[in-house]
């Protein structure tokens, strides 16, 4: 396993669509191992793939049960709505409230290529819908409501 290099926000990379898994292979697979370390390394609760300059529809989140590694993540169902801070380890000294769903259903595969649905409410529903805006170049920057934390505050 690896550490890879996070992209920063003014990256390009950050704001193309990443492409469908096609094949799990070893590559993704080391992928997904990496994008772990990463995301511990980092103390983040989600990683996506574009976030180390890989433009392939890969995601891992933990939000303290444990690891998540999800391929083409799709969100199928939504419920609810709420407003919540985020932050994003691309954008660093950065916070603002978004509006998200309260529950969402998400359709993945997992590394062995199983079909899976995982639901999430709270702070693993924000993950997967911020993990996965990643994946089409959208970042919480441009749905951010209010920012509460800016990178001027960190400079005073
Ligand atoms: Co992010």
């Amino acid at each position: 396993m690896a550490i890879r290099q996070l992209r920063y926000v003014g990256d390009p990379i950050l704001r193309k669509t990443s492409k469908k898994v096609t094949e799990i292979n070893e590559r993704i697979k080391i992928l997904l191992e990496d994008m772990v370390e990463t995301m511990y390394e980092y103390e983040g609760v989600g990683l996506a793939a574009p976030q180390v300059g890989v433009l392939r529809r890969v995601v891992v989140i933990d939000v303290g049960e444990g690891p998540i590694k999800l391929i083409n993540p799709k969100i199928i169902e939504k419920e609810g709505e709420v407003i919540d801070a985020e932050g994003c380890l691309s954008i660093p000294n950065r916070v603002g409230t978004v509006k998200r769903p309260e529950k969402v259903k998400v359709e993945y595969l997992d590394e062995n290529g199983e079909k899976k649905v995982i639901e999430g409410t709270g702070l693993l529903a924000k993950a997967l819908c911020h993990e996965i805006d990643h994946l089409d170049g959208v970042l919480f920057i441009d749905k951010m409501i209010e920012e509460l934390v800016s990178e001027e505050d960190e400079e005073e």
